[in-house]
């Protein structure tokens, strides 16, 4: 990876992946993209930022060729639960988006990456230590996006030889970028709340369990599977990743160690509870492990105690 164009650079994933490698491949190689610029924002002042609609095929072209682009990170796409209220929308922008950015890798040779998710997953996957290669039936649109991209990928790959690279991220928890429409949001959202209030109202019910990540370990995922040896990824665009499992009262409870007088009450939302019980309870991740090295640092103590020192740290 020697330019680097992100879409979707302003997102949870995006403003901190920019960041990151800005430091490692050096500013000027690192094209953040988005469809809005805000000028105070770090990612516009820290290097090279261009306004980029992806459904705009011709633009996300002309970008790419004027930089140069080797790589294209694709971030841009709207959440599970965004994506649950406006389907069509979701399929023009994450289907619409993805085909745009693969065109533009194959006419280029780009290396490409593209995060899928656990809601690839659907109601029929087996729930616990959900493997590599099973059942996928996902029942939101979201998770229809997710396993049309896993295909897609795999399609560019041996259909124009595009080197196609992806993982299957669960929920992922950051203090940075607050996360907008998505499921596992609760798992953030709950860490301000103990800050600000002491207290939080889960929409997610007592005893549903979701795959976490913490976005230091993510933002590592990414770049060791970039720069991992493509002749050892048999599976290239889908790689089950995962650090923990927890539902909302182990959560708590950890925060309850540094806030002894935090308290999580529930007011379920049947839309995000539907779609969380449609998905896995925990995924296995040996695949990743095996194929490119995949390895975490944060489990749910340590990023308890990085994220209320960072959000304090913060101000909230
Ligand atoms: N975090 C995402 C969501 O909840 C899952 O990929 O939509």
């Amino acid at each position: 990876m020697k330019k680097i164009l992100v879409t979707g650079s302003l997102g949870q994933i995006g403003s901190e992946l920019v960041m990151k490698m800005r430091g490692i491949y050096g500013s000027e190689n690192v094209i953040a993209t988005d469809i809005k610029k805000p000028e105070d924002h770090v990612v516009v002042q820290s290097g090279p930022f261009e306004i980029l609609d992806v459904t705009d095929a011709q633009k996300m072209h002309e970008l790419a060729s004027k930089y140069k682009a080797d790589t294209i990170i694709h971030l841009a796409a709207l959440l599970s639960a965004t994506a649950e209220a406006k389907p069509l929308l979701a399929w023009n922008i994450n289907m619409g988006g993805l085909v745009n950015a693969l065109e533009v890798a194959k006419d280029l040779k780009c290396k490409f990456f593209t995060p899928s998710s656990i809601g690839a997953f659907g109601p029929s996957t087996p729930k616990d230590k959900t493997p590599q290669d099973t059942i996928q039936r996902p029942t939101t649109m979201y998770g229809v996006n997710k396993v049309s991209g896993e295909l897609l990928c795999d399609y560019y790959y041996y259909k124009f030889g595009v080197d196609t690279r992806g993982v299957r991220f669960p929920g992922l928890i950051s203090y940075v970028t607050p996360p907008g429409g998505g499921t596992t949001d609760y798992a953030v959202d709950i860490y301000y709340e103990a800050l600000r209030s002491g207290k939080y109202t889960s929409y997610i019910a007592k005893g549903t369990y979701m795959d976490m990540m913490y976005m230091p370990d993510a933002l590592n995922a990414i770049i060791d599977l970039m720069e991992a040896d493509p002749s050892k990824l048999k599976h290239r665009n889908a790689f089950n990743v995962t650090a923990m499992s927890f539902e909302p009262e182990e959560i708590a409870a950890e925060i309850k160690k540094h806030i002894p007088s935090f308290k999580i009450d529930y007011d379920v939302d049947p839309v995000r509870q539907g779609i969380a019980e449609s998905w896995p309870n925990s995924i296995d991740a040996t695949a990743a492990i095996e194929e490119w090295g995949f390895k975490v640092e944060y489990d749910l103590e340590k990023m308890t105690i990085d994220m209320l020192a960072k959000l304090k740290e913060k101000g909230v």
